[in-house]
């Protein structure tokens, strides 16, 4: 595993053949997760819960067995997601990515995050592998939704309302656990890790597949892998990890490119 770099009080360690590599990048793919939407407030997806769901494990909760067995829990733990989600702004992270897509066309952003930071902070074209909080549809004909009005407190339990079309329940438009991904979003993003020559890797655990393997196609093509992240992966298998949060490391990379 090449030696992680130690960002956390700047960018003063870093080699400057890595940003040769970030200035020269043609075609570059930023995979990102939970870590990015961190600094907002949003709880990554392995940090514990508190009040009213601190004793729900959210792997236990996002899953369509969890749904047919409590569909009122299941569907409040995604409105109170949502709203803390409404309720944030995006963080220098997700305004650095924004930038960085403006100065450079053949950038695009790959996100496991269910949030809409990324466009509020202005990025284009996201893909969204894991599907958005904000487009409910239903469980059963799958039809879209309109999103309902948040309840007045965040510990409320509420039903989740019906579909017009066929009374079946509606359900977050999520990806849970031993679902597809979409596939029109996973096969977009398989092409530009296929053909991009820098793979950003920023705030994610890299345990889910099928995201978790995108790094490692971009790789084995050729392209140089970055991760960006306070934690080091020891199984990285990419060229540079740097240490540190996102919010920090992100627009200093910008301001040097
Ligand atoms: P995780 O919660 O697994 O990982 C979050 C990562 O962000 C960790 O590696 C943290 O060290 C890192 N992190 C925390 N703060 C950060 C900061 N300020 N800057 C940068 N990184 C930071 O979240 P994901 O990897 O996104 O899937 O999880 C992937 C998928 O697992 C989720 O999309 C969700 C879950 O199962 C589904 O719901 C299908």
């Amino acid at each position: 595993m090449p030696n992680p770099i130690d960002c956390r009080d700047g960018l003063a360690a870093l080699p400057p053949v890595l940003l040769e590599h970030l200035r020269q990048a043609d075609e570059v793919l930023v995979l990102t997760g939970a870590g990015v939407s961190a600094e907002s407030g949003i709880a990554t997806f392995r940090e514990a819960l508190n009040g009213l769901w601190a004793r729900f494990d959210p792997a236990q909760l996002a899953t369509a067995e969890a749904f047919v067995e409590d569909p009122v829990r299941v569907w409040s733990w995604y409105e109170w997601r949502r709203a803390q989600v409404l309720a944030a702004q995006p963080n220098p992270a997700h305004r650095a990515l924004a930038d960085w897509g403006r100065q450079h066309g053949r950038l695009r952003l790959v996100t496991q995050n269910v949030d809409d930071l990324h466009e509020r902070a202005g990025s284009r074209e996201v893909i969204h592998l894991h599907g958005s909080l904000h487009a409910p549809r239903c469980f059963a004909c799958a039809r879209p939704l309109a999103a309902p009005a948040l309840p007045e407190s965040a510990e409320q339990l509420v039903a989740p309302p019906l579909c017009p079309a066929c009374g079946g329940l509606a359900r977050p438009g999520v990806v849970w656990f031993g679902e597809a991904l979409p596939a029109e979003a996973l096969a977009s993003a398989w092409a530009l890790a296929e053909r991009c020559d820098l793979c950003l890797v920023v705030g994610t655990s890299g345990l889910v597949q099928p995201a978790a393997s995108l790094p490692g196609v971009a790789r084995q093509q050729g392209a140089t892998v970055v991760r960006i992240d306070p934690q080091p992966a020891a199984d990285f298998k990419g060229d540079w990890q740097l240490l540190g949060a996102a919010g920090m490391i992100l627009p200093a990379l910008l301001e040097r490119l």
